[in-house]
């Protein structure tokens, strides 16, 4: 497999317990490399747009809400399998089926308080990274 980028986010849960870099140390330690990253406020209108898929959900409002409740960090990853890699280092969404050692069973206060959000495919990684990221933003 070759070398494959995806999109993740370090969640507000996470950076107002100041876990960036204990997070970053787990997408390190499990073979990615972190080549763009920024600490945003995301505005109401910017998180609808980016979970727009999930508009239709029940818990939609309380995502857009819980998102801009404090700074997030945007990031590229990097890897061999980074789209599935990224995920297996995340773990499972709810944190209560998440596997040991996993970001989200880590540190996840909740479902929705989860930690991390990582890119479900290759194709969406690719539309999510040019949500937040310029080319001249990630450096490999
Ligand atoms: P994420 O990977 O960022 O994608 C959508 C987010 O919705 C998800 O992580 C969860 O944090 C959040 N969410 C809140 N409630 C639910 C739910 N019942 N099922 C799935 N996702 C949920």
């Amino acid at each position: 497999m070759a070398l494959e980028r995806t999109f993740s986010i370090i969640k507000p849960d996470a950076t107002r317990r100041n876990l960036t870099g204990k997070v970053n140390a787990l997408l390190e330690a499990g073979g990615l490399r972190i080549v763009a990253q920024k600490r945003i406020l995301l505005s109401r209108a910017q998180a609808e747009t980016f979970y727009g898929v999930h508009k239709e959900r029940p818990f939609f409002n309380d995502l857009v809400k819980f998102m801009t409740s404090g700074p997030i960090v945007a990031q590229v990853l990097e890897g061999e399998n980074a789209v599935a890699r990224n995920r297996e280092i995340m773990g499972a969404t709810n944190p209560a089926n998440a596997a040991e050692g996993t970001i989200r069973k880590t540190f996840a206060e909740s479902i929705e308080a989860n930690s991390a959000h990582g890119s479900d495919s290759a194709e969406n990684a690719a539309i999510e990274i040019a949500f937040f990221f310029s080319g001249l933003e990630i450096v490999g």
